[in-house]
């Protein structure tokens, strides 16, 4: 396998195209680089085929540029409120010589465990491992273990074929061929959290433009995902509507001075903001954009909440707490805002153990980006895509690519 692998972050805001080398030691080492504003696309999702094809293309010539070697084969996210997932268990009995469990009990019971109701127009993405039992104890892996029932629990991560063929249409529209569409929280999570918190328990929130995706672990395994329609574009757009501003005014005013922790502002600033649509500009008080901030990042931090407790239960099961990262992750109080909410530690997750462009990549912006590169590094051929054939289908190579 190539030791090159690149990953392609369509965000709603940004599209990122990140070249990663692999050194003998498994590091990523970052040699190239291409981030460029999104178009074409809303909430995670592509709406207009031509402008993010033409998004895609910008970025992946910076990259190649940068990295000064040609690119083909990228690695690219999935997000959006289409997406849904379960966990799933399929038992059998071992058939194997002497109950020795074989292969085939294995392979049959991957095949087994992915027999859900998939909605119309929905199509699998992700079936992930989370553990064996045989006979009742927990496994790792059970081959050649000797045993009558084996039992193995899955989670499945399903979306909407359209959504996720659109993408795969914007990187063939640019003659890349496309090795895994991925989950985001998923490549998130790969580059950002560690091995103790996902034992621990933890949940990674990757607050983005358009969506905010959950992904949470409990001992080391996969238990919950969900993306949220609601990520840093709506507190854009709210203070663009309250102010009568345009969206970049607006965007600037959030990231220089929003905050929505009203302890946090200064009652003494006076800001200049333009009316859309004219050169006229008016005076507002500092305190008016944490007004209009503050129940925007409260609905937000609820609708964590709630998905926290749909995947958990209680939210004290997660003992390592909440990593946060994305874009919107860094809006001034939203870490103490979560910490106060649901009584968990909060961090904020910056991108970890990489090489060389690190400065390019370190703001948590791109922890998509790098977790696509380390996601396909580790699972690499699971799927395959064919720029000339069209979708050929999924392949599943080996049980190690069912794992995390
Ligand atoms: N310093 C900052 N303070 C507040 N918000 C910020 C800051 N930097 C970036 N953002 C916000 O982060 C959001 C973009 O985040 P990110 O780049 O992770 O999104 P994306 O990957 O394009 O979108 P998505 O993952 O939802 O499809 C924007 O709404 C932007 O305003
Ligand atoms: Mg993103």
């Amino acid at each position: 396998m190539s030791n090159i692998v690149v990953g392609l972050d369509i965000g709603t805001t940004k599209v990122t195209a990140i070249v990663g080398e692999i050194s003998e030691d498994e590091s990523i080492n970052v040699i190239g680089v291409g981030i460029t504003p999104s178009r074409g696309m809303e909430k995670g999702m592509v709406v207009n085929v031509e402008e993010t094809t033409l998004c895609i293309q910008k970025a992946i010539e910076d990259a190649q540029r940068m990295a000064d070697l040609p690119i083909d084969l990228v690695y690219i996210g999935v997000a959006g409120s289409h997406i849904e997932s379960i966990n799933n268990v399929a038992t059998k009995q071992v058939t194997g010589d002497q109950s020795i469990v074989d292969s085939s009990d294995i392979d049959q019971l991957l095949a087994e465990v992915q027999n859900i109701n998939v909605p119309d127009g929905k199509e699998i993405i992700h079936s992930i491992v989370r553990g064996y039992k045989l006979d009742s104890a927990p496994l790792q892996d059970p081959l050649g273990m000797k045993g009558s029932n084996l039992e193995l629990s899955a989670h499945i991560i399903y979306g909407a074929t359209n959504s996720i063929q659109n993408l795969i249409t914007c990187a063939f529209n640019v003659q890349l061929s496309v090795a895994q569409v991925i989950l985001q929280p998923l490549a998130s999570a790969n580059a950002v959290l560690n091995d103790d918190e996902r034992k621990m328990g933890v949940a990674l929130v990757d607050i983005g433009g358009g969506t905010t995706d959950i992904a949470i672990f409990k001992e080391g395994k996969l238990n919950y995902t969900k993306v949220i329609p609601v990520g840093g574009t709506h507190f854009t757009n709210d203070l663009a509507y309250f102010l009568t501003t345009g969206f970049s005014e607006a965007e600037k005013l959030k990231i220089r001075y929003g905050t929505v922790d009203p302890r946090k502002v200064d009652k003494n600033l006076v800001l200049e903001v333009s009316i859309v649509g004219g050169d006229e500009k008016r005076k507002v008080n500092a305190d008016v954009l944490c007004e209009v901030l503050e129940p925007r990042a409260d609905e937000l931090v609820d609708l964590i909440i709630q998905a926290l407790g749909e995947g958990v239960g209680d939210l004290k099961e997660l003992s390592a707490g909440i990593v946060i990262t994305g874009g919107g992750s860094q809006i001034r109080g939203l870490e103490s805002m979560i910490k106060k909410k649901t009584g968990l530690s909060v961090r904020l997750g910056r991108v970890k153990s990489v090489n060389g462009l690190t400065q390019k990549v370190s703001n948590p912006m791109y922890a998509t980006g790098v977790g696509l590169i380390h996601y396909g590094y580790h699972n690499y051929e699971k799927f395959a895509y064919d720029t000339k054939e069209g979708l050929i289908g999924r392949m599943f190579s080996t049980i190690k690519g069912w794992f995390l």
